[in-house]
């Protein structure tokens, strides 16, 4: 939920700190703050708002420091303001600390402090580390941040300075730390993005390590003090691809990757018209699959339920994961949990994989964000390679998993001996070249999206493996536009929804091949019948379906199983435009985060 960056090397560690920063606002930014190193003493500076407020309160006191720690944060205990803003420091001043995360007993904590003399400032969980910190201290920043971590219930990612030791401990729980490993430097962020511009070599921190970095050397150990040989990996995508790339927006470049993401999830997964997917999964013990996610990533395993059910002849059930977590349910060794996340840090999906883990359930992970905590710790995976997706409303992420569990779908089916048609399996890699066809007819859509920018309501109908699709329709439209909007299936309509039609409801429909294209149709007109207003996702041309629409969206014709990839690429987009032509921040909307780390 909160970003944070370190620096320690041979460079002024303030701009690369703020560049970091500016890097990791899609993770939370509704304050942040940093401590340098200053002749004696730290140096720290924190402002309300977004890292441009914080850049203007930069002096000279600042600049010349080599070591430094940075944040920016996205509210959960204690409001936004520049108090709450980390860093945290200690009463004395002699220590700070960046935190991401929650700290479940800190209440408890912060009582026991005060009752020691520590003086708080913040409303905030995080401050009770640093001042436990200080309880700690008899001369070495690490042996102090172990013990105080040992008081701490909850997760955390921490950075730690001390104004005598020229070294940064990290230490992570819940709460992903990646460490940057460059020439005589190193570079260390919640997520790889603020990283890769400066080196492609990190080590992922795993939950209950320390780790504590001089600049040239980085000594990892378990909590426990045992020592561990880190391993270093090589991050996979380039600077360039964090950045826009000449579009407006970052939601705007990844709508637009989408033909380029499709292929990256399939390359190297299909040879010869058959799925190769090197996953370990006991198929004898596989009775039963759940599916559980959250948001965008729980649409695409509705979609992953039909797929499993039709083409592996498994019963499928999908569960939101913040519902499953806490729900008794049935799990056992005979139930294979699917666990979906783009960003891999989710806490309720993640703590529903270590939930089904507990239970002795195989889980598989399809997650995009290579080396995150989830991808980590499934037992098996797919990653998406769908690249880094900095806009916080997810795009290619949804088309990806789609395609994703399709494979999955496809090859428990060959694993059951079951015939795969090559036909089907070539429409797939046609799907691409359809959605950058799709992508031509955006300035349509940019010409409609002013009639529809004032609404205050707006409804998704879809039938079948289209119910989902509406889902993700309605979900791109409100997050990122404000405009209350809901998906429904088209036939429930008329048990309640139906009310709200009138001249004033914009009514979405996913009409496209289908075995319930007229059920569709007839929906259609009991719409029309109440003056509401119809947009129309379809792959025909057909009289009546162009008498009852007020804007019709084409899209290549494809297998109905197929259809989502391109249905929801006309949503996205007009959901986009809407946004962007009310003027709104597309890419971090108000109240939300990219990566929501706490539950
Ligand atoms: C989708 O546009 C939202 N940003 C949100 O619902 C997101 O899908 C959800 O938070 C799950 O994120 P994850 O896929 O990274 O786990």
């Amino acid at each position: 939920m909160c970003g944070i960056i370190a620096y320690i090397g041979y460079r002024p560690a303030l701009p690369i700190l703020l560049d970091g920063l500016k890097k990791l606002e899609y993770r939370g930014y509704d304050s942040a703050g940093f401590s340098v190193m200053g002749e004696k003493e730290l140096v720290t500076v924190k402002r309300k708002g977004r890292i441009s407020e914080l850049e203007k309160a930069v002096d000279s006191s600042a600049t010349a420091s080599k070591i430094g720690i940075a944040h920016t944060r996205w509210a959960t205990h204690g409001e936004p303001n520049e108090i709450n803003a980390h860093p945290h420091l200690s009463c004395d001043g002699s220590i700070v600390i960046v935190h991401n995360g929650i700290i479940e007993n800190y209440s408890v904590l912060k009582e026991l402090l005060i009752s020691e003399g520590h003086r708080f400032t913040s409303e905030t969980d995080s401050e009770v580390i640093v001042h436990l910190i200080e309880k700690f201290y008899r001369g070495n920043l690490e042996s102090a941040v172990v013990a105080a971590l040992e008081n701490v219930e909850g997760t955390y990612g921490l950075a730690v300075l001390h104004r005598s030791e020229n070294k940064i401990v990290v230490a992570r729980k819940g709460s992903p730390m990646v460490i940057g490993l460059g020439q005589n430097e190193t570079i260390i962020a919640s997520d790889a993005v603020a990283i890769v511009a400066h080196t492609k070599k990190v080590v992922y921190l795993n939950d209950n390590e320390i780790a504590v970095i001089n600049g040239t050397e980085c000594i990892v150990r378990k909590l426990d003090g045992s020592m561990i040989t880190p391993e270093i990996q090589e991050i996979r995508w380039t600077a360039g691809q964090i950045e826009k790339r000449g579009f407006k927006h970052f939601m705007l470049k990844e709508i637009f990757e989408q033909p380029e993401a499709i292929l990256n999830t399939l390359r190297g997964r299909i040879k010869d018209n058959r799925v190769k997917l090197s996953l370990s999964v006991d198929f004898d013990r596989v009775k039963r699959i759940l599916l559980t996610a959250c948001g965008t990533s729980w649409h695409s395993a509705l979609i992953g339920k039909i797929y499993f059910e039709k083409y592996a002849g498994i019963p499928a059930e999908v569960d939101y994961a913040s519902e499953f977590r806490y729900r008794q349910g049935i799990i056992d060794e005979n139930v294979l949990v699917v666990v979906i996340s783009q960003s891999g840090e989710t806490a309720d999906t993640l703590a529903a994989l270590r939930k089904a883990k507990t239970a002795g359930a195989q889980v598989i992970g399809i997650v995009n964000a290579v080396g995150s905590t989830i991808a980590r710790e499934v037992n098996s995976g797919i990653y998406l390679h769908a690249g880094p997706e900095i806009g916080v409303a997810s795009t290619k992420a949804f088309v990806c998993q789609t395609m994703a569990l399709l494979l999955l779908s496809l090859w428990f089916r060959q694993e059951k001996r079951l015939p795969v048609s090559d036909a089907f399996i070539e429409r797939l890699f046609q799907i691409p070249a359809q959605i950058g066809k799709i992508l031509e007819d955006a300035p349509q859509i940019t010409r409609i999206a002013s009639e529809y920018s004032q609404k205050q309501n707006a409804l998704y109908l879809g039938r079948g493996i289209s119910f989902p699709v509406a889902l993700e329709g309605a979900l791109k439209l409100k997050e990122i536009s404000y405009i209350h909007a809901e998906g429904y299936p088209a036939a429930e309509m008329k048990h309640g929804p139906i009310a709200l039609i009138d001249e004033n409801m914009p009514v979405v429909f996913l009409a496209t091949n289908g075995q319930v294209f007229d059920k569709v149709m007839s929906n259609m007109q009991e719409v029309k019948a109440r003056r509401g207003i119809i947009l129309t996702v379809t792959d025909r041309e057909n009289k009546l379906l162009n008498d009852l629409s007020n804007h019709i969206f084409y899209v290549p014709e494809t297998d109905e199983d197929l259809s989502p990839l391109l249905n929801v690429i006309p949503l996205q987009l007009l959901a986009y435009e809407i946004a962007d032509q009310k003027g709104l921040n597309v890419d971090k909307p108000r109240n939300l985060a990219k990566s929501v780390t706490v539950e």
